[in-house]
């Protein structure tokens, strides 16, 4: 039987009709087209996400004890072997909100790096990092990409990873036409290897 891969995108913008919700949209739309099952959370779902509040109970069972919606993101990164992260930049990071997401996979950092467990990680496991920003200055995406490559890292996914960078958009309405393609072509690329 076909190995289908399962990808699941992650947007850690808070705007849901936003520039990163758009491109990863266009993304999504060529991962589909490459046979991959593709599932979609964004924060701009979830209101109850605390960040970690450093109280060490992961480091001893693995497990986090804050019982909030990051049950449902757990639950994803359970199930799914491919992860593209979409969004903008704040500050030259992801959005609090989403910083809260990735902070929270401490839980897994502890079953890999202090517990011994998932060692090997996944079948196929990949990453991708798909991130806009209004300005565009030449270190604009260094931040960003070392928060996203250790967030997969904790997650036992591969430390290289695709990209694709956007910059000097303010809005939806400064993507050009050229840009939907890039995302769509990427995201067919993504989906079509397992
Ligand atoms: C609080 C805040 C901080 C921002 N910080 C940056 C930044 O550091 N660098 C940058 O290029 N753009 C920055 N921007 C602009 C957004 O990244 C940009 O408008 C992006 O297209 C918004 O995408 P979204 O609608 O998907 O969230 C910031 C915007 C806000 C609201």
């Amino acid at each position: 039987m076909a190995k289908v891969s399962k990808v699941l995108g992650l947007h850690l913008s808070p705007n849901q009709k936003g520039t990163s919700k758009v491109l990863l949209d266009k993304f999504a739309q060529g991962v589909i087209e490459a046979g991959s099952e593709y599932s979609m959370l964004s924060i701009s779902n979830y209101s109850n996400l605390s960040g970690c509040v450093e109280c060490g109970s992961c480091s001893k069972t693995g497990q986090c004890q804050i019982s909030d919606d990051m049950e449902v993101f757990y639950q994803a990164f359970d199930e799914n072997n491919k992860i593209v992260v979409a969004s903008s930049l704040f500050f030259y990071d992801v959005p609090a909100q989403g910083k809260a997401v990735i902070d929270r996979s401490q839980a897994y950092w502890s079953r890999r790096y202090l517990l011994g467990q998932n060692q090997k990680g996944k079948e196929g496991a990949k990453g991708f990092l798909l991130a806009v920003g209004a300005t565009k200055g030449k270190d604009l995406f260094t931040p960003v990409s070392l928060s996203v490559k250790y967030f997969f890292d904790a997650l036992a996914f591969p430390k290289t990873f695709g990209t694709l960078f956007f910059k000097s958009l303010e809005g939806p309405s400064d993507i050009s036409d050229e840009q939907f393609l890039q995302a769509r072509a990427a995201g067919f690329e993504f989906g079509s290897f397992f």
